[in-house]
């Protein structure tokens, strides 16, 4: 029997159903295709794009044109999961009506079916205003990379009690306006706990504790290919590819330097 597409309706019915939603993010057809046949139910196209494949120091400066271009080599790789993609930075910020013709053009120009934009109530209308036009949106609030520079550098959030309502009226706006699901980004599993409580819509976390609906991890963190998060304590290492692809390579070369590559069993005689 075929495994049907992930809709944004299979993942509020595992919200009710309490089954735990697992979303990865990638960036090409190679990996997607990889992690989609790992069973994963939502594919995220990050733009932690920038950092991890385009050696960014942070986020701000992937443009929607790159979005669109990891947008679609992701869709191309993928059967079965939802796939994701963010909005970058200064694509949905500007106006209302902009937001929504970008938005509109990541849907059209990858296939995707959803799109991703950072921060609570005050994006509520612009997430209104692209849900009435047909597009399914994630929210993503809690510690939002596009605004680093506003936040002051990366620290728990929602720590205190005004801090803490914020979250809550934040996800309960973002429901409001039509959000199908919501990122948590590194919050206290407690401030976690009673935001999931919160609101109807599933709410997935990285760096937010057990009792979120559902668990990102960048891939590249989780794999051990990118580095500059690797002691970090909410990423997870399954895996240590960076040493593994150091090591072949490394072998190649003192193969070809010894003459000992291509030998007989590659050569045609
Ligand atoms: O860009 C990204 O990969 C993300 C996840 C960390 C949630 O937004």
């Amino acid at each position: 029997m075929s495994n049907p597409r992930i809709t944004t309706a299979t993942l509020g019915a595992h919200k009710r159903d309490g089954k735990k939603i697992v979303m990865i993010t990638a960036y090409d057809a190679l990996f997607a295709s990889l992690v989609d046949r790992a069973g994963v139910d939502v594919i995220l196209v990050g733009d932690s794009v920038g950092p991890v494949l385009a050696g960014e120091e942070t986020t701000v400066p992937v443009t929607l044109n790159q979005m669109m271009y990891h947008g679609r080599s992701v869709c191309r790789g993928t059967t079965h999961a939802l796939v994701v993609v963010d909005l970058p930075f200064l694509s949905y910020q500007v106006s209302i009506p902009q937001a929504v013709r970008n938005a509109g053009r990541v849907l059209k120009k990858t296939g995707a079916p959803a799109v991703k934009l950072e921060g609570g109530s005050r994006w509520a209308p612009t997430v209104r205003a692209m849900v009435d036009a047909g597009i399914p949106v994630m929210g993503h609030i809690g510690l939002t990379p596009q605004s680093l520079h506003v936040l002051g550098g990366i620290r728990v959030q929602g720590r205190d009690a005004e801090g803490a309502e914020k979250l809550l009226a934040d996800a309960a706006a973002l429901q409001e306006a039509g959000a199908f699901a919501v990122v948590l980004e590194f919050t206290s599993a407690a401030v976690a706990k009673r935001v999931t409580a919160h609101v109807d819509i599933p709410t997935i976390g990285i760096g937010s504790g057990l009792h979120c609906d559902g668990q990102v991890l960048v891939l590249h963190d989780m794999l051990g290919l990118y580095e500059k998060l690797a002691g970090a304590k909410f990423v997870k290492r399954y895996a240590d590819l960076g040493t593994a692809v150091t090591g072949a390579v490394r072998q190649f070369a003192d193969e070809v330097r010894d003459q000992k590559f291509p030998d007989a069993a590659h050569t045609h005689a």
